[in-house]
């Protein structure tokens, strides 16, 4: 997949800015608050239907305007050429997406169409934060390449939700009305039990890929590895039945606790991803340094994942990435970007590619300078 060309239309602070990309890499140079990270997210709204960092739709309108317009040509890999367009009104507040002139059925029908890789300076809470954004870490790879998953997660979070609101407006009955909470664990357990199962091959599936990509950047002893943590015990079988009787097992077990508190405790909104180095948790012992290469190499290791998983090469696009990496692992990274499919790269240092990159039809260079973009020669 490779987008040929963008226009963006009253988006963040570009009025109207139109980028012709090579296929190969595309340096986006500029002082801070140019406009650099906005054309990235421009790109993320073409293939994610949103942005891979805002918090909502309204605020990448551009400011004192109605609405943002933005219009992508996509060639895949076998050469047929989309368009893309996605428009959102301020009011009444609305978002329409078309592919080649046709609304899709649902916006999330057109995630993993375009498939796309993101790395920008709010992925570093995958390593130093929560939980919950090592789960959206793994939903939004494999969302991209299983259409499927996509909809377990969509039918999960439902379940979940009607499940919890039961739970909570009963608890201070004695009992449950009968009849009213089954079906709803019913659907946890059968779309929990698949998101597990899935992200449990997921990891594993990507531990070789980080090892490589960890050497890569990185010619060292160190020796990083993930694994799935799985909140319930899955049964012997190691498929999707014996995450199904784990789960439910689980949740039986936790049933009292539920009721008394009111809130579902078992299913994979619980899950983690462990991130060790040497055998220790990335969280509590590794560096900043190490942070920083273990995220890069997880995001090149999700690349791969993908590259392998889909039909289509995804889009990399590297947000600001060099500012914390010294000379040496930039170059290593660039050497590695260099044998990509199409990678959008945004820096406010252009002399960090030094005589590295050969530029010219494949490889392009722009500037950006108060919402607009100009390519170098
Ligand atoms: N909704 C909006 N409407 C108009 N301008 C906006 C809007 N949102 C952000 N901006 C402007 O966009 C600029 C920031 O753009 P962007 O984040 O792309 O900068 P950048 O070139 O990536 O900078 P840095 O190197 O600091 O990361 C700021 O000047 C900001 O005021
Ligand atoms: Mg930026």
């Amino acid at each position: 997949m490779i987008l040929s060309r963008i226009r963006l239309g009253n988006f963040r602070n570009h009025a109207a800015t139109t980028v012709e990309f090579g296929d190969g890499i595309n340096a986006f140079l500029g002082a801070n608050g140019q406009g650099k990270t906005n054309i990235l997210e421009a790109v993320s709204y073409l293939s994610l239907t949103k942005s891979f960092y805002a918090s909502g739709d309204l605020e990448v309108i551009g400011i004192g305007g109605e609405a943002f317009d933005l219009e992508g040509i996509l060639v895949s890999d076998a050469g047929v050429q989309h368009q893309v367009r996605v428009t959102c009104t301020r009011t009444p507040q609305e978002k329409k997406i078309l592919v080649n002139g046709t609304a899709p059925e649902r916006l999330a029908a057109v995630i993993g169409r375009f498939p796309v890789v993101v790395l920008s300076p709010e992925n570093g809470s995958i390593t130093f934060g929560g939980p919950v954004e090592r789960r959206r870490f793994m939903d939004l790879a494999l969302s991209q390449v299983s259409g499927a998953y996509l909809e377990d997660i969509l039918e999960y979070r439902k379940a979940l939700r009607q499940r919890n609101r039961i739970l909570a407006d009963n608890r201070m009955r004695e009992a449950l009305p009968p009849g009213v909470i089954e079906p709803w664990t019913e659907s946890l357990v059968a779309y929990g039990s698949r998101i597990a199962h899935h992200r449990a091959q997921f990891a594993a599936e990507l531990r070789s890929h980080i090892l490589n990509a960890y050497r890569s950047i990185m010619p060292d002893t160190e020796i990083p590895d993930i694994a799935y943590l799985c909140g319930f015990e899955p049964g012997d079988t190691g498929d999707v039945r014996g995450y199904a009787s784990g789960l439910s097992a689980d949740l039986e077990a936790k049933n009292s606790e539920e009721r008394r508190r009111g809130l579902t405790l078992a299913g994979p909104h619980r899950d983690d991803l462990q991130l060790t180095i040497n055998g220790l948790d990335v969280k509590r012992f590794a560096s900043q340094g190490q942070h920083r290469t273990l995220l890069v190499a997880l995001k090149i290791a999700e690349y791969s994942y993908m590259r392998e998983r889909h039909n289509e090469t995804p889009m990399f696009l590297l947000d600001d990435v060099f500012s914390e990496l010294d000379m040496g692992r930039v170059h290593r990274m660039l050497a590695f970007a260099g044998g990509l499919g199409q990678v959008m790269i945004t820096t406010t240092e252009g002399t960090v590619f030094g005589d590295s990159v050969p530029w010219g039809n494949h490889n392009r260079r722009f500037t950006v300078e108060r919402g607009t973009c100009r390519q170098e020669a």
